[in-house]
């Protein structure tokens, strides 16, 4: 028995149940492993649900108890993220975690932690939902100096900016749809203002570069301000306005920002429309590559946590294959410059 722990049972921990419910025999033959959620922690209770014995209410629990292997982490937020996934690792559990803004703050100090132990910390569903964008930078493009990354990072945002231009929709209507659709982060704040994008293309320049990128030295707008108005000039103009994260390396200093830009019919982030994301990859080997899929969801996000147990479970004495060092990445203020 493979036992799994999930923190939060929300959209993306109640999916990562499904999938391994769904798919345990597929599991099985590619890990030879019997997976299974052994405890799931949340503050609800689920009375009547197939899973209510499973749940715990103290963390306790499920550090103590040497039977779970892999702690999954898709409560979102910092606190008491954090302090979970930091013991969990601490007392030699593997982890994998959805949660892109405790990556982008803590992912140095929980990498670092995780090589002590020789456990795997995993955060392949943090970014792009289900688009295998870590894996693929990390060992796919692991022999490419990067030049630049150009994204479309958040599903929410994405699905707002996509019904205001095909169907002149209010702001306040396309949100909301996209909340019930269960895209959305607890508080929209974070996907409209672009700090989610903010953190995922942090977390994608970690990874190129290889060193630390402290998220708050991005530059960074979201899409409150734009109104339909903005999308007439610039279907004049053939473009539309989608909300891009953008990372250029050049002579070890980083050049990164978050915000709405016009984009051309012939740009090939053009057609990246609804929930999906697009991520361009620009490599000194490569030259241009472009990843496209579903950036945000219960299954898609879930899927991503599950190939990370996946991955976990047939290396089971880990080796963190995938991260960054402690070293500091310097990020040019987009604002004091030109370029
Ligand atoms: N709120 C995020 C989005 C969820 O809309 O993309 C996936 O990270």
């Amino acid at each position: 028995m493979f036992n799994i722990a999930i923190l939060g049972f929300g959209t993306v921990g109640s999916g990562v149940y499904e999938v391994i419910k769904e798919n345990n025999v597929l599991l099985k033959e590619k890990t030879g492993e019997d997976i299974a959620v052994k405890r799931i922690l949340d503050l609800r209770e689920f009375p009547g649900t197939e899973w209510e014995s499973l749940l715990v209410h103290d963390i306790k629990e499920i550090i103590e108890d040497k039977e779970i292997d892999v702690v999954v982490e898709t409560m979102g937020g910092t606190s008491p993220a954090f302090e979970f996934v930091r013991d969990a690792l601490l007392s030699g559990k593997h982890v994998t975690t959805s949660n892109k803004a405790l990556v982008a703050a803590h992912g140095t100090e929980l990498l670092k932690i995780a090589r002590e132990k020789n456990v795997n910390f995993f955060f392949e569903a943090s970014v792009g939902g289900g688009i295998p964008i870590i894996r693929t930078l990390t060992e796919s493009y692991a022999g490419e100096h990067f030049k630049e990354i150009t994204g479309i990072l958040n599903g929410t945002t994405n699905y707002i900016l996509t019904k205001m231009d095909a169907e002149g929709e209010s702001f306040e209507k396309a949100l909301a749809t996209a909340q019930d659709l269960g895209y959305a982060e607890r508080n929209p704040e974070a996907d409209v203002e672009g700090h989610d994008t903010c953190r995922k293309i942090a977390i994608l320049s970690s990874l190129a570069t290889g060193k630390e990128v402290n998220f708050e030295n991005i530059h960074t707008e979201g899409i409150t301000k734009i109104d339909t108005t903005d999308f007439e000039y610039a279907k004049h103009l053939n473009t539309s306005i989608k909300l891009f994260g953008d990372a250029k390396f050049e002579n070890d200093k980083l050049y990164a920002f978050v915000a709405p830009v016009m984009v051309e019919s012939s740009h090939p982030l053009f057609m990246v429309n609804d929930v999906f994301n697009g991520i361009m990859v620009e490599g000194n080997m490569l030259g241009k590559s472009m990843l496209y899929g579903s950036g945000a969801g219960k299954l898609p996000t879930a899927s991503a946590v599950v190939a990370d147990i996946v991955a976990i479970a047939k290396n089971k004495h880990g080796n963190v294959p995938f991260g960054w060092g402690e070293n500091k990445q310097e990020v040019v203020d987009m604002q004091e410059t030109s370029h």
